[in-house]
């Protein structure tokens, strides 16, 4: 089934991230991820797989990029979806009671996640539920792939690669990612935890 762009209008909502910047990250990036693995995916189901081998065959590099185009359209999905009007919403109940658990106070995990944003590479900063050990972490994701954990529940998602931010900080990302934090969708990260277990 082909996945489907999903439009956020989020303009003239947030707050420190301009129609612009929006625009050119939702409509440009965001949709092109979408348009690349429906492509890619079309592709795979009717190539050939019985050319694969370990160093060149076309099915294979079809499936090379495939995870690349997957978790880039769905990580972005998923960034869009937890931003909205600026504090126009509140940690919720189960939210503040898994902050509290595993970092003590929400401002405590405000620092851990921005502070993990700045050190990210080119890609994701993840908070999320690990199955290994029961607590919460903020994963860094390099790229849309590598180093991206295995058995977990994505909770929330910070997009720290340059072209988030690029046009209205240059190449500043700390104001960006304050402003990231303003704008937090709290209703859509209560949604997620409430997949956490044992909450
Ligand atoms: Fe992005």
């Amino acid at each position: 089934m082909a996945v489907e762009f999903k439009n956020f209008p989020l303009e003239g909502k947030l707050k420190g991230i301009s129609d612009r910047q929006l625009q050119e990250h939702r409509d440009t990036l965001y949709k092109g991820y979408v348009n690349q693995y429906n492509r890619i995916s079309e592709l795979i189901t009717k190539g050939d797989s019985s050319t694969a081998n370990p160093h060149f065959s076309e099915w294979g590099e079809l499936k090379r990029r495939e995870t690349w185009a997957h978790n880039g359209a769905l990580l972005h999905q998923m960034y869009f979806e937890n931003l909205t009007e600026a504090n126009s919403t509140k940690p919720g109940t189960k939210t503040t009671k898994l902050i509290e658990r595993d970092y003590g106070s929400l401002e405590a995990f405000k620092a851990d996640l921005l502070n993990a944003g700045k050190v990210a590479p080119v890609g994701w900063a993840v908070w999320a539920y690990s199955v290994l050990d029961k607590k919460t972490h903020v994963f860094l994701i390099e790229q849309h792939m590598n180093h991206t954990p295995i058995g977990v529940i994505p909770l929330l998602i910070l997009d720290v690669f340059e072209h988030a931010y690029m046009i209205d900080y240059g190449t500043a990302r700390p104001p960006y990612l304050e402003a990231f934090w303003e704008n937090l969708n709290w209703n859509t990260v209560e949604e997620r935890v409430a997949m956490v277990p044992g909450l």
